[in-house]
């Protein structure tokens, strides 16, 4: 199994994202992960596409672009032009979730849904096979720094195992409160991709808190 770890940079220092994208890169990061909020579908707000292309000569790792916005389409092509590999949103804040999709596949990313720790899963039930990306919350969006939300842990199970039972290569995503503490138990449950904000930002030294992450989905 590939894991990948995604730092957040909704905690890193905002007066120096370029460096800071670059400092987990070299500390191992696999994806940059990009929140963005808009103080409408989540109570806080936070960065848009000029900010995204501005870091995007910053780094060559995939910029992993988390919609947290309503309404969502009008933004899928900035951020694409903005140089993000991956647009993911929440099913609950499109009107039209295939059309969304399509869009998102259309202008060149890879497009993954969010299903918060209360959505069900039925929002996969005709989505799936469009997707490359299932993202799974841990925490209700908003804010870095929360607590991991254990009762996901059965979701992202049964997430993998219809990502299995298609056959087809679907990242599975978790968000929000991921530590080295418990990151493997997340992946005990089938999770192959790791958000990590606080964790990492919120760490002294990156590279160990990364390798950490690593050194413990590696001796699973
Ligand atoms: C929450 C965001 C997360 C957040 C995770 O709405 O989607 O990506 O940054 O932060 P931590 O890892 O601190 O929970
Ligand atoms: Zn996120």
């Amino acid at each position: 199994m590939a894991y990948r770890i995604a730092p957040s940079i909704l905690s890193a220092d905002f007066a120096r994202l370029g460096d800071e994208v670059k400092a987990v890169a070299r500390a191992g990061a696999d994806l940059i992960h990009f929140d963005v909020m808009d103080n409408h579908y989540v109570p806080n707000l936070t960065v848009g596409p000029l900010v995204c292309a501005a870091l995007k000569p910053h780094t060559q790792l995939p910029l992993d672009v988390h919609l947290m916005v309503k309404p969502v389409d009008a933004l899928v092509p900035e951020f694409a032009k903005a140089g993000a590999s991956i647009i993911s949103f929440h099913p609950e804040a499109s009107e039209h979730v295939d059309r969304t999709l399509a869009l998102i596949r259309g202008q060149g990313c890879k497009a993954g849904l969010v299903l918060n720790p209360a959505t069900p899963l039925d929002c996969l039930d005709y989505t799936l096979e469009k997707l490359d990306l299932v993202l799974v919350m841990s925490v209700n969006p908003g804010f870095g720094g929360q607590q991991f939300i254990a009762s996901v842990l059965p979701k992202v199970a049964e997430v993998r195992r219809r990502i299995d039972k298609l056959g087809k290569d679907i990242w599975l995503e978790v968000d929000g409160g991921i530590k080295a503490d418990n990151i493997a138990e997340v992946a005990r449950a089938g999770a192959d991709t790791f958000v990590a904000g606080s964790a990492v930002f919120g760490s002294k030294d990156y590279a160990a808190t990364i390798g950490e992450m690593h050194k413990r989905l590696a001796s699973l």
